[in-house]
């Protein structure tokens, strides 16, 4: 019988990921921002999100001194800022400015919010866990913000306005065709047609 599966070298695979835009601070000085694909939730009661960042980044001992980050969610609208924030250092440049980015404040935050994205979470840093090449920052969600060009009539937000982008191993995608929801497996006809009819 032949293999069910070629065994590789242990390694990051797990893919799509998001790829986000880090904003961070240190009090009285200029805001940088670090695109970042190793960022997850956590937990959901309290609110937690997770991001790894190698020490050798400008932006580590920011974050790692100030106690906190932003992560803003990218959609497709601010690819190549997002992408531009992951190939040059706040060593070198002033991102905010170079690429016309807008810092919008965030109470009992340092860092801006980053004014073009569509969602930011802004998170207080709980933990940092040296890892290797990364360390993990977990960090609660304090504050959360979301243009209003994202809400529906019912005060919900739609994610499909945001138009938001996958990371795959170098390469970045839009979200194609929703296929399903939460539970579709299990749900009664009538529920499946109308809510499929929806997400289309
Ligand atoms: C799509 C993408 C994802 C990235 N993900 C990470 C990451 O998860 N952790 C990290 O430390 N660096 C990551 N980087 C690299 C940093 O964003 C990059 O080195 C950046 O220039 C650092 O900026 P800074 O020196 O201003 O902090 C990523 C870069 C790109 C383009």
């Amino acid at each position: 019988m032949s293999e069910q599966f070629i065994p590789l070298n242990p390694g990051t695979l797990l893919a799509p990921v998001p790829a986000v835009m880090v904003s961070c601070a240190l009090p009285g000085q200029k805001p940088n921002i670090v695109t970042i694909a190793w960022a997850g939730t956590v937990c959901s009661d309290p609110p937690m999100c997770s991001i790894s960042v190698r020490k050798e980044r400008f932006s580590h001992p920011i974050i790692r001194e100030s106690g906190e980050f932003i992560i803003n969610l990218c959609g497709e609208d601010q690819l190549k800022d997002m992408d531009y924030c992951g190939v040059k250092s706040g060593r070198d440049v002033d991102k905010f400015a170079e690429r016309h980015l807008t810092p919008v404040s965030v109470p009992d935050f340092a860092a801006p919010a980053i004014g073009e994205c569509p969602l930011y979470l802004a998170c207080k840093v709980t933990s940092v866990q040296e890892l290797g090449s990364h360390d993990l920052f977990l960090g609660r969600i304090e504050r959360v913000g979301v243009k209003p060009d994202l809400m529906d009539e019912a005060g919900r937000i739609d994610y499909s306005k945001a138009k938001l982008i996958a990371y795959n191993h170098g390469n970045y995608y839009a979200l194609g065709q929703a296929l399903g929801f939460f539970g579709y497996s299990v749900a009664a006809p009538d529920v499946l047609k109308r809510r499929m009819e929806a997400l289309r």
